[in-house]
């Protein structure tokens, strides 16, 4: 290990994030009963400029009045480039920022929009004599964002979590496609020709660069990567088949467009009863082996170290994390 020591940011359990839109109140009660992990109340995309005033009044009301039960409760403000922003975080924070755990913050592109919005929350804060923090969530959705996602990641002692926004992302790099998330036909190689002169098409995930580079920035600032947006929220297969990607890059989670997506957020961010056993038997198998004074052994015919260790320990966290709830 390097001296320097990653502090971890709060162990909070963000397998699902589902995203509602501020102006629509007639969901959030729906939302509240879900099995949620973290719920982000909308003020930006998901809100047309004309309802902007009165989705900020729905969020304060609903902060406040609903059960949420032990959800972690997250609003996504407006854009540092727009006007409703600096009112966002003034009056959410102010009129509901005790059951408030979490702002997001969109297409954040520097270290210092980061800090523009630490100032402001910690000023409010102080301002109303609240004990508890509110975490910094950054979605990294733009050229200049990815750019700059390592001084985003250490930014603020608030920083909680870096979600890849592939829908802004592709905008922003001109990527070409108009679906949100998921795959490409034209991102693809072409094999050799084999005997018959056929050749396969490989279909690649034109996502697996970006995505990869924020795990890393987050990872080395103790933050939990989490992946955005899967807009076919009638395709399950290709749900699970990109929240199964992102969770073997490293992300802990992924955002729900609709409750539909939640369970199948929990299921592929929560590792499998097969994948704990195992852990518990290496950590088992490498136990025995430091009691007979060895560093490595085989356990069902494959090499175990000391790395081994540390993997199998993330498993089993990652499972005494979920049973606590
Ligand atoms: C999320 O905000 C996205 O742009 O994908
Ligand atoms: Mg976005």
């Amino acid at each position: 290990m390097s001296f320097f020591t990653v502090e971890q940011a709060a162990g909070r359990l963000n397998r699902s994030e589902l995203a509602i839109p501020g102006s629509q109140p007639q969901m959030f009660e729906k939302a509240a009963k879900t099995d949620v992990d973290v719920i982000f109340l909308d003020l930006e995309d998901a809100v047309a400029p004309d309802d902007k005033d009165q989705a900020r009044k729905n969020i304060i009301e609903a902060l406040n009045d609903i059960d949420w039960g032990d959800k972690s409760m997250s609003v996504r403000i407006n854009g540092l480039d727009t006007h409703y922003m600096y009112r966002d975080v003034v009056d959410v924070v102010e009129q509901a920022g005790e059951r408030l755990d979490l702002i997001m913050i969109p297409k954040v592109g520097t270290a210092s929009d980061v800090y523009a919005v630490d100032m402001l929350v910690t000023q409010i804060e102080d301002a109303k004599g609240y004990k508890k923090r509110i975490g910094f969530e950054h979605i990294i959705e733009t050229a200049l964002g990815m750019q700059n996602v390592t001084e985003i990641a250490a930014a603020s002692k608030r920083n909680e979590s870096l979600h890849f926004g592939v829908a802004d992302y592709a905008a922003s790099t001109r990527a070409r496609t108009t679906i949100i998330g998921g795959v490409n036909p034209d991102y693809a190689v072409l094999t050799d020709p084999d005997e018959a002169q056929k050749r396969q098409v490989h279909w690649g995930d034109m996502w697996h660069y970006a995505l990869a580079r924020m795990v890393v920035a987050a990872r080395a600032n103790g933050l939990r990567p989490i992946d955005g947006p899967f807009g076919d929220f009638s395709d399950t297969e290709g749900y699970l088949a990109a929240a199964k990607r992102a969770a073997v890059l490293g992300c802990e989670g992924k955002w729900a467009i609709h409750p539909s997506q939640v369970p199948l957020a929990n299921q592929v961010m929560s590792p499998s009863y097969e994948e704990v056993t195992k852990a518990q038997r290496i950590l088992a198998a490498m136990t025995e082996a430091a009691a007979a004074g060895k560093g490595a052994v085989s356990l069902d015919g494959r090499l175990i170290d000391y790395a081994s260790i540390r993997q199998a320990e993330v498993l089993v966290e990652k499972a005494a994390q979920i049973a606590r709830g």
